[in-house]
């Protein structure tokens, strides 16, 4: 069965891409255990230098897939290799860009926070509904987008589920650069290549020196994790994910 990840090297650059553009690239358990794969292998050869992860166009990731979550949420007990994915993004050792077009949804936005760059087009919009879910934040988010967006913005983006355009992304440091749909892999890979060329030894140092602690996000990586479990199976997330399923009979 196709896991829809697409890896590929290019030089020093591992690309992860998500292609399952009939679902808008949600993420099923077997994407989560391909990119985590994909990352700690990256990681621990030496001839990768930095890792992209990219969608397909008009769908970054509509987020985790909601079939899977109702699956939890009836009494099922698998879905844990999204924690496997989150661990390997909050242990990763080499820079990681994304390139980011359209649909960016719960960890369609949430990866961001673990980017080191990320490169979005002005029709991308970036939302985490996980309160009218019946969920919470999770993927570190919680810790990490306060720090970077500011409580304000961070409560905006992961209590009220606010849309945040490219732009306003941009302005509130989620991103780095909002880029036109024609140029935006191929700027991704520049920049992939920029960070590739520098002395690797140097690099390490100070992106560990400029990111919170690993053991912090871990722990709350971890905590979040706990909540949105128990959430999962909630009457208030169980009801959103069958309106979700329901919606095309309900239109
Ligand atoms: N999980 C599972 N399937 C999903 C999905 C998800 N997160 N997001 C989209 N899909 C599927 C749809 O069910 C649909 O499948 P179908 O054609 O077999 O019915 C297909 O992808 C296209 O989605 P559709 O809703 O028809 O496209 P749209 O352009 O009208 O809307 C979205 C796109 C992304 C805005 C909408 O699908 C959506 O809100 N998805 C849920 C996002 C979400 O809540 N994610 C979880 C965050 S924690």
């Amino acid at each position: 069965m196709s896991t829809y990840i697409e890896i590929e090297r290019r030089g020093a650059v591992q690309t992860i891409r998500m292609n399952r553009p009939d679902k808008k690239n949600a993420i099923t358990c077997a994407m989560y255990a391909a990119m985590a794969r994909a990352l700690t292998e990256g990681d621990a050869d030496p001839a990768v230098r930095v890792h992209v992860i990219l969608g397909v166009p008009g769908a970054f990731s509509a987020g985790n897939d909601l079939q899977d979550f109702l699956a939890v949420a009836m009494g099922g007990d698998g879905g844990m290799e999204v924690y496997d994915f989150l661990l390997a993004l909050a242990e990763l050792q080499k820079p990681l860009v994304s390139a980011v077009d359209g649909v960016a949804i719960g960890i369609g936005t949430t990866i961001n926070l673990h980017c080191d760059l990320t490169f979005a087009t002005p029709r991308t919009e970036f939302r985490t509904p996980f309160v009218d879910l019946g969920l919470v934040p999770e993927a570190g988010s919680s810790l990490l987008a306060p720090a970077v967006l500011g409580r304000q913005q961070a409560f905006a983006l992961l209590g009220l589920g606010a849309k945040f355009s490219a732009e306003r992304a941009r302005e509130a440091g989620l991103i780095y650069a909002v880029v036109g749909e024609d140029e935006l892999e191929a700027t991704a890979f520049a920049a992939a290549e920029e960070i590739a060329a520098k002395p690797p030894e140097a690099l390490k140092i100070a992106r560990d020196l400029m990111r919170s602690p690993r053991d912090e996000l871990v722990a709350r990586i971890k905590e979040e994790g706990v909540h949105f479990r128990a959430r999962l199976t909630s009457d208030e997330a169980r009801g959103a994910f069958m309106a979700f399923m329901n919606r095309k009979q309900a239109g």
